[in-house]
């Protein structure tokens, strides 16, 4: 199984914030990004990933088991700091619930990463997650589904018609 080691977090809201708490709260480094404030200065420009910790550390109950585990949070924003995906084995997206800004930012990610890997087959990657999650329980009882779809997009072929 894969070690998650650096996480990258897209998105430092509700859901995001927490997932990075989450993280940290399995001893998992993450870097937390989000949007530049408008009119932001040198000095704020990771202003709304800040806030987004904030939250998590302030929130009740608290996201983080211990407070000093949100150093393991780094917060940034997605035009300094999207380079940093690289370095992630993970990258979870929580940005606002709007799928063309969805679009756009997976679209920078798969700039950053050089495109995602064009080899590997749908039932392959289904296949390795499978065994990853089975390896990870261990046997434990599964008290919810696990769905997991995993297409591959050809293009759209022009009939002519
Ligand atoms: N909150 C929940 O309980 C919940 C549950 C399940 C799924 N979700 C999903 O998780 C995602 C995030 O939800 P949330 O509740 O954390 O929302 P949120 O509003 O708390 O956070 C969204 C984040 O997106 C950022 N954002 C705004 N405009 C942006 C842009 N143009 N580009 C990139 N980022 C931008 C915001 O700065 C904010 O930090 C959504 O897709 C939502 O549907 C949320």
């Amino acid at each position: 199984m894969k070690r998650i080691r650096k996480v990258a977090v897209l998105g430092s809201g509700t859901m995001g914030a927490r997932i990075a708490a989450h993280l940290a709260n399995a001893g998992v480094p993450s870097f937390l990004l989000d949007i530049i404030p408008a009119a932001a200065d040198a000095g704020s420009r990771i202003k709304i990933a800040l806030a987004g910790l904030d939250g998590a550390r302030k929130t009740k109950p608290a996201a983080f088991f211990e407070p000093s585990l949100s150093s393991l949070v780094t917060p940034g924003n997605f035009e300094d700091d999207l380079t940093r995906v690289a370095e992630a084995d993970w990258i979870i997206e929580a940005v606002v619930e709007d799928l063309e800004i969805k679009r756009k930012l997976f679209e920078r990610v798969e700039a950053v990463l050089g495109g995602l890997p064009g080899s590997a087959e749908p039932n392959d990657i289904i296949r390795a997650l499978y065994d990853d999650v089975q390896h990870f329980v261990r046997g434990a009882h599964a008290s919810d589904d696990l769905t997991l779809l995993c297409l591959r997009w050809r293009g759209i072929e022009l009939s002519g018609r």
